[in-house]
Parts: structure tokens; sequence; C-alpha cells
């Protein structure tokens, strides 16, 4: 759990951008924005989800930690490009480069 999936995230921390906006695409259960977020409090992450189930999990995380730099956005990134502004855009296994770039 530890070294495939948290730390596999967390190792992204030192490249963000002091006080950036970073939105993560296809957050899921968290990966790999909780784990920035925590790791990089000065960051602004918002998490950009579609399933309600996972939205809800996040949100419930977010409060239980008590996250204050951490926002979420239900929906399919494709649809939110107009509302969403990011110095650096991640994404963890959410679909091919080719298809997830664009
Ligand atoms: C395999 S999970 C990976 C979750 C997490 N990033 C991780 O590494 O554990 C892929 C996630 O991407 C989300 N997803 C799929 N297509 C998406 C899209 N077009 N925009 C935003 N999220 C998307 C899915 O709902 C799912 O939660």
């Amino acid at each position: 759990m530890w070294s495939r999936h948290v730390l596999n995230c967390a190792v992204l921390a030192p490249e963000l951008p002091e006080g950036g906006d970073v939105a993560d695409v296809g957050s899921g259960a968290g990966l790999p924005g909780l784990a920035l977020a925590i790791a990089r409090p000065d960051v602004r992450m918002l998490l950009i989800e579609p399933m309600e189930r996972r939205v809800d999990w996040l949100s419930e995380v977010v409060a239980d930690l008590g996250l204050d730099n951490v926002d979420i956005i239900r929906g399919r990134a494709e649809d939110v490009t107009d509302e969403v502004m990011a110095d650096v855009v991640t994404a963890r296994a959410v679909s091919a480069l080719k298809k997830l770039v664009p």
C-alpha cells in the first residue's frame, strides 16, 4: 500500500510549484490528489472525479482529515475545462495518454 500507492504518488510533491493550483483528473479514492494535498498544504488541489460514490468518499476523507486546500468537482475532465485553471494537471491510471492529454 505505502510504496505502490501512497509514496508512488507523494513522490511528485517536490515538483509542484509553490502555492500553485493543481488539478487531479480521475482522483478515484484520492490518488494522487489526496496524497499530494497532505504532502503540500501550500498547494490548492482540485480533485475531478465523475463517479458519485467516489466523490462522496473524497468529501468524507477531506472533512475527516481537515484538509482546507482541497476542492472537489464531480464531472468528467472534458466537461469542466471552462471552469478549471491549473498550473499542473495530474492523472494516474485514468486513461491512455493519447486519449487523456487532449
Ligand atoms: C482506475 S481509477 C484510478 C483512480 C486513481 N487515480 C488512482 O490512481 O487510484 C480511474 C478513475 O478515473 C475516473 N475517470 C475516468 N474517466 C474520466 C474522465 N474523463 N474525467 C475524469 N475522471 C475520469 C474514473 O471514474 C475513476 O475514478
